[in-house]
């Protein structure tokens, strides 16, 4: 995967991108990203780059000329209609997994970070994507083009590792039926789990998602704060039954 940003602040963008699992899997060439200071390609001799608002208002726009500009240079390297331009802004479609799912599986992304008021309708016109990241302003596009890069880039095969990304694949495969199986959990067990859990059949437990419950590292005791005993039991079966049972409590969307 190619991903360009255009940004009037590269250094946010690269600072991020070459640090941890990010910067690991940019150095492998597990995905290429290509920020570019759209200021570069202002014709403004004062390389301005945004503009009062066409019938009044508060605050200047991102301008066309320098955001196209950037963008021909962009559609130069790359095949336009293989890519798929993204804006942010808090009005767009909201961010979520299956989102960065679909958006991990594509070969060219490009974003358009906005600034100030925010982007020239034109440019918003040309994008295929209008995504928010939350209910809230941000003072630019930056941290949402990086929480959406962020998010669908670790979903590229390899860029985790290897331990997590197993994990991640059990988590969305595992068949909790069948461990209860493994585990050997009795009738008796069983409705006992479904009653603490409030879920009414063992069917219920097909639609459950087997992940983030608490874990904890060394010491089992810090600063008069003990993990939970049932984890260092050494019984599997009740260390099951637990992380399930808090699996289920935490409502887990992945
Ligand atoms: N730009 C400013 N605020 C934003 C938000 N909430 N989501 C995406 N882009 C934004």
């Amino acid at each position: 995967m190619r991903i360009d940003v255009l940004t009037l602040f590269p250094e946010i963008i690269e600072s991020y991108a070459s640090t941890s699992i990010l910067g690991i899997a940019r150095e492998k060439k597990l995905f290429e990203l290509i920020s570019h200071n759209f200021r570069d390609f202002s014709s403004d001799k004062h390389k301005c780059v945004d503009d009062v608002i066409y019938g009044g208002g508060a605050g200047m726009l991102l301008k066309c000329q320098p955001i196209f500009d950037c963008l021909d240079s962009i559609y130069n390297q790359i095949d336009k209609s293989s890519s798929t331009l993204i804006v942010t802004s808090p009005s767009g479609q909201k961010f979520d997994q299956k989102l960065a799912k679909e958006l991990s599986q594509k070969q060219n992304l490009i974003f358009v970070c906005g600034r100030y008021e925010g982007l020239d309708q034109r440019i918003v016109d040309q994008a295929d994507l209008n995504i928010s990241i939350g209910d809230y302003v941000l003072t630019g596009g930056e941290l949402a083009a990086l929480t959406i890069i962020d998010a669908s880039v670790r979903l590229i095969p390899g860029v985790l590792g290897d331990a997590q990304s197993l994990e991640q694949e059990s988590f969305s495969e595992i068949d909790i039926l069948a461990l209860m199986e493994k585990y050997q959990v009795s009738k008796k067990e069983l409705q006992e789990f479904l009653d603490r859990t409030g879920l009414k059949t063992k069917e219920d437990l097909k639609n459950v998602k087997f992940i983030e419950y608490p874990q904890y590292t060394r010491p089992a005791e810090f600063r008069g704060i003990r993990i939970p005993s049932v984890l260092e039991s050494g019984d599997h079966k009740k260390i099951f039954l637990w992380r399930l049972e808090q699996s289920i409590k935490s409502n887990a969307l992945i």
